[in-house]
């Protein structure tokens, strides 16, 4: 399964893509995780990328490609993959196009677009919290951890992300309209978009995540 999940910031797509990698069996290729793990061990490419990344602006198509195409390189990716952040404008998924076509012909089976209107993305991202170790997100009110500011799983401490201030947000949430926004039509016209109602419990959204798949004949059971 090669799947693709679109969505404004803060929509959901990271707390799915982790949900669904255990049932599909693939693994979550999240854009933003990549660059995040470039910025706190300092390479070249991190360096480069964290002044956009503040900003909430997009990072250039050559430092992402780079990330992007090492990852899908990796053997656990040879048998499909969920797509978190990647593409992000048309530009990108005309070269992802191109990568998955160098890799003996392969396609997309689908992409899933999380819609959820601006106010609810505020509230989701002023709550969100990360573990530093191991990557677990929650949110204060709709997921809190059982330890106020630690992970359950490994009990490190939790962290608010650079980019979530109140003024990225905004600008992530432009970038969002003007440059990924126009992926949705674009993968529409190529028939393998479903566009699925982001607001309910993660468990209902993933749910209609499946049922999307497996009316597109990809079936969401683990194989
Ligand atoms: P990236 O990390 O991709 O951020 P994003 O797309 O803005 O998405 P988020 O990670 O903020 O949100 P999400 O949709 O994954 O939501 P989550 O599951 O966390 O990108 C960051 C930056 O990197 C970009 O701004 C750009 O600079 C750069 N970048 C990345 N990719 C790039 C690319 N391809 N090209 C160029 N630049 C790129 O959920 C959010 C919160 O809501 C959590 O607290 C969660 O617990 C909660 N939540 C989730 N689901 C629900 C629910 N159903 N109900 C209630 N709360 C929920």
């Amino acid at each position: 399964m090669r799947l693709v999940l679109l969505g404004p910031p803060g929509a959901g797509k990271g707390t799915q893509a982790r949900m669904l990698e255990k049932r599909l069996n693939v693994p979550q290729v999240a854009s933003g995780d990549l660059l995040r793990a470039a910025v706190r061990e300092r390479t070249a490419l991190g360096v480069e990328a964290k002044s956009y990344m503040d900003k909430g602006a997009l990072v250039p198509d050559d430092l992402v490609f780079k990330l992007i195409d090492e990852r899908l390189s990796r053997p656990d990716a040879a048998g499909g993959f969920i797509l978190d952040g990647f593409p992000r404008t048309v530009a990108q998924a005309e070269t992802l196009a191109e990568m998955l076509n160098a890799r003996g012909g392969a396609r997309l089976d689908k992409v899933v677009a999380i819609i959820v209107p601006d106010e609810e993305i505020v509230k989701r991202i002023s709550g969100r919290r990360t573990c530093r170790n191991c990557g677990a997100m929650y949110h204060v009110i709709y997921d809190p951890p059982r330890n106020q500011d630690l992970c359950n799983n490994c009990n490190t401490e939790l962290y608010q992300r650079d980019d979530d201030a109140e003024d990225t947000v905004r600008m992530r949430l432009e970038v969002y309209a003007t440059s990924t926004r126009p992926l949705l039509e674009h993968y529409g016209r190529l028939g393998l978009l479903s566009e699925i109602d982001g607001i309910g419990s993660p468990e209902e959204i993933k749910e209609r995540i499946f049922r999307a798949l497996d009316r597109a004949g990809k079936p969401g059971k683990s194989q």
